[in-house]
């Protein structure tokens, strides 16, 4: 017998739990129905871990990731938190558990699911067979240079400071991850920046280019400047294959993306780390979207993308393909068989709760696994 698949839970707020319940049904089907043993712990982050800890992320809590062979989280944040300082905010937590982790390579694959190509608010034939995968830089950049903080200047007014800095090691190691998976898929990285405006990027650009020749020649690089290239995602998405970007461009051109296939509720993604001598690496995996407090609560929500965050940590940590391929066939076929949250609902299409979704997920993989 194998060890069991260690699995640490984080819903955190808003529609988290709901979308966390419907994984572990889906986790509850791989052990009964397929006979894999998980071991799993559930605990707080974001807001709820405020009102129970008065800390929006507990040291425990860090150090049960670091042990875990993959963290599943849900969403955090809500307007409950939105006026306590800056260092006690929801979203405190969740960078926290990205720098302490070091998962310095976010994976954020749009991919356009056939029965969805008339969700987006773009024309079918531009969305159609959509697969781009973002690679965005996570632990870096603006998010976390130093010097950063606000003053408060001697004529009573203020100044917000935060610093953009990339070093040749942080690059290097996000693009290589880019061109890795480049390798596994049509070979093609475009890497966004302003190198036209940033330093920063003048480094970026530099960085990624010597590496390609180093060690990729044999894949296509290209560079692109980021405003560029938010305009290419609406107007041509099918050009890109691999979309390497820094943290901030990163987060803004992977909700651009999210948009071309259908909804942001069926966007996961994985936040990977470098791997030790066994080949573990620690990964965190969430949905793209947030924690969707309007709508928290009330069994509406999209839990696909959870779903789908959860096949690629049976996919990256698990090395589980042939079940995140099953996974992810019941999710095709349950949307081509017409069934819609309210998120991705289309005219004759039949809209359903978050919980009918999951039943209808679970029944699928029944039926393609007798
Ligand atoms: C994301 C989110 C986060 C980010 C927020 C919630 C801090 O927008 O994961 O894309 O900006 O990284
Ligand atoms: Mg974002």
């Amino acid at each position: 017998m194998t060890d069991p698949i260690k699995l640490l839970l984080l819903p955190g707020d808003g529609v988290g739990p709901e979308i966390m319940g419907e994984v572990r049904r889906v986790i509850d089907w791989l052990t009964k129905a397929r006979g894999y043993g998980f071991e799993i712990t559930e605990d707080l982050i974001g807001g709820v871990a405020i009102d129970a800890y008065d800390t929006p992320l507990r040291d425990e809590t860090v150090e049960a990731a670091g042990k875990a062979d993959a963290v599943l989280l849900g969403a955090v944040g809500g307007p409950k938190w939105d006026d306590l300082p800056f260092e006690k905010k929801p979203e405190r937590g969740l960078l926290r558990i990205r720098k302490d982790l070091d998962l310095f390579a976010n994976l954020r694959p749009a991919l356009c699911f056939k029965a969805l190509a008339d969700a987006s608010s773009l024309k079918r034939e531009i969305v159609e067979g959509l697969d781009i995968m973002i690679v965005r830089e996570l632990t870096g950049g603006l998010y976390f240079g130093e010097p950063r903080g606000i003053e408060d200047l001697p004529d009573g007014s203020r100044r917000g400071t935060n610093t953009q800095a990339y070093s040749t090691e942080e690059i290097r190691r996000v693009a290589r991850v880019a061109f890795d998976l480049a390798a596994q898929r049509r070979g093609k990285v475009a890497s966004a920046d302003k190198s036209n405006v940033l330093e920063s990027h003048i480094v970026w650009r530099e960085e990624v280019t010597k590496l390609h020749r180093e060690a990729y020649s044999h894949l296509e690089l290209s560079h692109i400047l980021a405003d560029n290239c938010a305009m290419q995602l609406i107007r041509n998405p099918g050009q890109f294959d691999v979309l390497l970007a820094d943290n901030l461009y990163g987060d803004i051109l992977s909700d651009e993306a999210a948009m071309l296939t259908g909804s942001l509720g069926m966007l996961p993604s994985a936040s990977l780390g470098e791997a030790d001598a066994s080949g573990k690496r620690p990964a965190l995996y969430e949905p793209v979207h947030g924690s969707a407090p309007d709508i928290a609560g009330q069994n509406v929500v999209n839990p696909l993308a959870m779903i789908l965050s959860f096949t690629m940590a049976l996919r990256y940590s698990c090395g589980l393909d042939t079940e995140a391929d099953l996974i992810e066939q019941a999710v095709q076929n349950v949307l081509a068989g017409g069934l819609r949250t309210g998120d991705i609902m289309q005219p004759g299409m039949a809209k359903v709760s978050t919980t009918v979704m999951g039943d209808s997920i679970i029944k699928e993989l029944g039926n393609l696994t007798e």
